[in-house]
């Protein structure tokens, strides 16, 4: 059997194959709520193959968002229209997954498409952004809020109720984000970072917050469900988090129960010249699994059946989460099984172009 189509288990969740989707933004709700572009974005994905599927970034509060048009999971009221995409992800054979997200210092800004600029808070769209420390990501962007530590337990508590709302809604997996520049990164990098009580100043502070949120999310998340974490594995910046300090935090997350580590990277330092190539994060992963011994996820320019299968059997990585293919190709997984001779169900409605 080839590795891509090798099942794997995690805790109690068995996965059909090694291709996972990426959490992907779609910018596409209002007030939080995922709506029929949801359901058929990532169903088909679900049909398509995959063995398991996640959501884009789904705030833990209104201010945690990038944009005003991003999911969430601030209110029980998001829950009926998560369970309809559960209910369908689940029913045709993946597992559904959600990433829970806060923007800090990214938040409020313009869809991509829109140009992505940043909205001050007394704009239509636009609110008062947070991060650990008043530093602006880039030139010309908002001085962010300094969030006390009451607001820091806030916070916390933010990612402890969406969790409970994501078991509840039907979600199988949590994949918190803490890379991209995002306020769990912004913790984590000394160059965002510049607090110093004791969230602020060595590792061991730094990381505080997200262990805090994983013990807090643990604490609501069954034991014999799993629990991802987006590492951003470097800043690719002299004086910022990097490859060795992933390596540090992903031994310590998984003695607090984190089950695989997802490696991607960057985000965070605006301009910062990053040399992509297909794989180029690949190299992370290999070092985290080796390093801290536990599960990870391979992502980026992974566009290839063979490049996928190459990374499984040289061991660098345990699964590979797709994004920017799974959208060029809903149906990667199939047509990947068919490259490898792997006979794998099709949806039965499918079946005859087999
Ligand atoms: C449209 C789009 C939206 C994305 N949104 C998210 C997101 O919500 N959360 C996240 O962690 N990464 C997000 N990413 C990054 C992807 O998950 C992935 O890490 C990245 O695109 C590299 O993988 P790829 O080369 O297979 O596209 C997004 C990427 C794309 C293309």
């Amino acid at each position: 059997m080839t590795k891509l189509f090798t099942p794997l288990t995690i805790r109690s969740v068995q996965f059909k194959n090694r291709i996972f989707v990426s959490p992907m933004c779609q910018y596409s709700s209002e007030d939080g709520f995922m709506n029929d572009w949801h359901l058929v974005h990532l169903g088909s994905r679900a049909i398509g193959g995959a063995a398991a599927v996640f959501t884009e970034a789904t705030a833990v509060s209104p201010e945690g968002r990038i944009t005003s048009w991003d999911a969430g999971i601030w209110k029980d009221e998001h829950v009926p229209n998560l369970k309809k995409i559960t209910s369908f992800i689940s029913a045709n054979d993946a597992v559904p997954g959600i990433q829970l997200a806060h923007a800090g210092r990214k938040a409020s800004t313009l869809q991509p498409w829109k140009g992505g600029e940043q909205v001050p808070p007394d704009h239509e769209h636009g609110w008062q952004i947070v991060a650990p420390s008043p530093v602006p990501h880039k030139e010309g962007t908002m001085i962010p809020h300094e969030v006390s530590l009451t607001e820091i337990d806030t916070i916390i508590n933010d990612f402890k109720l969406a969790a409970t709302r994501a078991l509840n809604a039907g979600f199988k997996i949590i994949e918190l984000h803490g890379a991209h520049g995002y306020l769990l990164h912004q913790f984590l990098s000394p160059l965002s970072n510049r607090r110093s009580d004791e969230y602020g100043g060595s590792f061991e502070n730094r990381i505080r917050f997200i262990l805090n949120i994983v013990k807090a999310t643990r604490s609501v998340w069954p034991a014999d469900l799993p629990l991802f974490f987006r590492i951003p594995a470097t800043d690719y910046t002299e004086g910022g988090w990097n490859e060795n300090d992933s390596a540090k935090l992903s031994k310590i997350l998984k003695q607090y129960d984190v089950d695989l580590i997802d490696c991607s990277s960057g985000g965070l330092v605006q301009g910062v010249k990053i040399k992509t190539y297909p794989g180029y994060q690949v190299a992370f992963a290999e070092k985290i699994r080796r390093e801290a011994g536990i599960l990870t996820g391979a992502v980026g320019l992974i566009t290839e059946t063979n490049q996928a299968e190459e990374i499984l059997s040289l061991e660098q990585a345990d699964v590979i989460f797709l994004a920017r293919q799974l959208l060029r190709q809903p149906y990667f997984a199939l047509q990947a099984a068919a490259e490898l001779n792997e006979d794998v169900q099709w949806p039965v409605q499918y079946e005859r172009a087999k």
